[in-house]
């Protein structure tokens, strides 16, 4: 990441290029909740593609899930949510704001930005109280106590509900995992930031059951798979680290995390969490559900309850972070660019088609190459302004290759294909421009 990207800049350009917009805006918005765009929704659902590739897909130990996003209430009484999952919540007196207690060192006064909630003359805060963080809504069509139901604040839950269903129906015995992609919500204190931290988004989440005594080396392996994941889709080495929790920072149910943390343009923070979760989950769900959640081992006649190792991504935040680790700004032919230099497998656009000049046939050969190209990759036809704008417009978005329909096309029906970072222009057939962007991204 060059030192070029600020926060602002990256708000700027994912308004400004339909990556993200607040939601709700001809309304004045919504505290903290945001829309993808067209170019967002592409790059977000590429992030997810990509991790249910390395996550299910190559694997033979691990299937996939989608489970319900309300779930019935006891399973947040089962899981410790209900009771643990708070946040320190102070108020001030004076401005009358909210302030999470263990982030204060964070948040600005409103009354006098300079300083910290508590530090200004007229602060007057109170003791800190717990606020939990689950969202509530009623199912049905009368609302009272028996009616409330949790939107739920993690994925996991589901996939542990789920656990007897799949290990009977999936025959798969620990070593295995259940992964799933969706939708959390938390009435988050703090926000900002963006979409870093936000009340509504989705997280990708793998359960991995293990033999207790293979915990500790699992452990270790998802926070290698994990981190190699991250570099394999380009992010710089330098911004990503791994960091073990202390003990008080643990959550309840884990007896050993550590965080993947980037270097956000605000600081270090948490990009995903690896946490060996051990039974706490399998045993608390059996006793409140009644049913048993065990492995019986046929051939050695062992019955156990398996120890879980969770990798626990965001989606929107590694979106984030690939954004921010992409963002570049360089001088072309005299003209500041804006460039994303996202890995080819993510970017919204894998390929642009531009004839030169609207004119002599280039637009109709240069829509037969857009459709071509259209079943195999996300494709896009852009004859509008000058050549240089067109390119200036795809390298914002990250589009590795723009490939131009000149003079010389009409007459050997050869196109050049211009790198996004190297500038070069190579010739290529028509007829080979499929197979050869297709090794190029299979390459990438
Ligand atoms: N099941 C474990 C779990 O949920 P977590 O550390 O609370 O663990 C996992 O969340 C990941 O989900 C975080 O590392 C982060 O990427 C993402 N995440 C959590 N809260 C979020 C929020 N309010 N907004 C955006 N992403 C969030």
């Amino acid at each position: 990441m060059s030192d070029v990207v600020t926060m602002d800049k990256v708000v700027a350009l994912a308004k400004r290029r339909g990556f993200v917009f607040p939601t709700s805006e001809i309304y004045g918005g919504l505290g903290s909740t945001y829309d993808y765009g067209p170019y967002g929704t592409l790059l977000k659902n590429n992030v997810k593609a990509e991790w249910w590739r390395a996550v299910v897909q190559e694997r033979d130990d691990v299937v996939g899930l989608d489970s319900a996003i309300l779930q019935a209430p006891r399973t947040w009484e089962a899981s410790g949510h209900l009771e643990s999952f708070t946040d320190p919540l102070v108020d001030c007196k004076t401005c009358g704001q909210r302030f999470r207690a263990d982030q204060l060192d964070e948040a600005q006064c409103p009354r006098k930005p300079s300083v910290h909630p508590g530090e200004g003359p007229d602060c007057e805060l109170t003791e800190a109280r717990q606020f939990n963080l689950m969202l509530e809504t009623s199912l049905g069509p009368v609302r009272d106590e028996g009616s409330i139901v949790y939107l739920r604040p993690e994925t996991a839950q589901g996939i542990f509900a789920n656990f007897k269903n799949v290990l009977q129906t999936s025959r798969r015995k620990p070593p295995f995992g259940i992964a799933q992609i969706g939708k959390s919500f938390r009435n988050e204190i703090t926000t900002k930031q963006f979409i870093f931290r936000t009340r509504e988004f989705e997280q990708m989440e793998l359960e991995f059951f293990v033999p207790p005594p293979e915990a500790d080396r699992w452990f270790e392996y998802w926070l290698a798979e994990r981190e190699r994941w991250y570099l394999d889709l380009g992010l710089s080495a330098d911004r990503l680290r791994l960091r073990p929790h202390d003990p008080d920072e643990l959550s309840h149910y884990s007896s050993a995390t550590s965080d993947l943390e980037f270097l956000f343009p605000t600081g270090w923070q948490e990009l995903e969490g690896i946490a060996n979760r051990g039974d706490y989950d399998l045993r608390r769900h059996a006793e409140y559900s009644g049913e048993k959640l065990e492995y019986f081992d046929q051939g050695s006649g062992e019955r156990y309850v398996p120890y879980v190792i969770e990798p626990s991504a965001g989606v929107d935040r590694s979106l984030l972070a690939f954004v921010v680790d992409a963002y570049d700004e360089d001088e072309q032919e005299g003209e500041r660019r804006t460039v994303l230099r996202l890995h080819p497998r993510l970017t919204p656009v894998k390929v642009a088609v531009l004839p030169l000049v609207r004119k002599d046939g280039q637009p109709e050969l240069a829509r037969e190459v857009h459709h071509a190209l259209k079943p195999l990759m996300q494709s896009e036809y852009d004859e509008g302004g000058s050549i240089g704008r067109r390119y200036r417009r795809q390298d914002e978005i990250g589009t590795p290759w723009a490939v131009t329909i000149d003079h010389q096309s009409l007459d050997d029906r050869t196109v050049t294909v211009r790198d996004r970072d190297t500038l070069a222009q190579e010739r290529v057939a028509v007829d080979e421009l499929p197979a050869h962007l297709r090794g190029r991204l299979a390459a990438s």
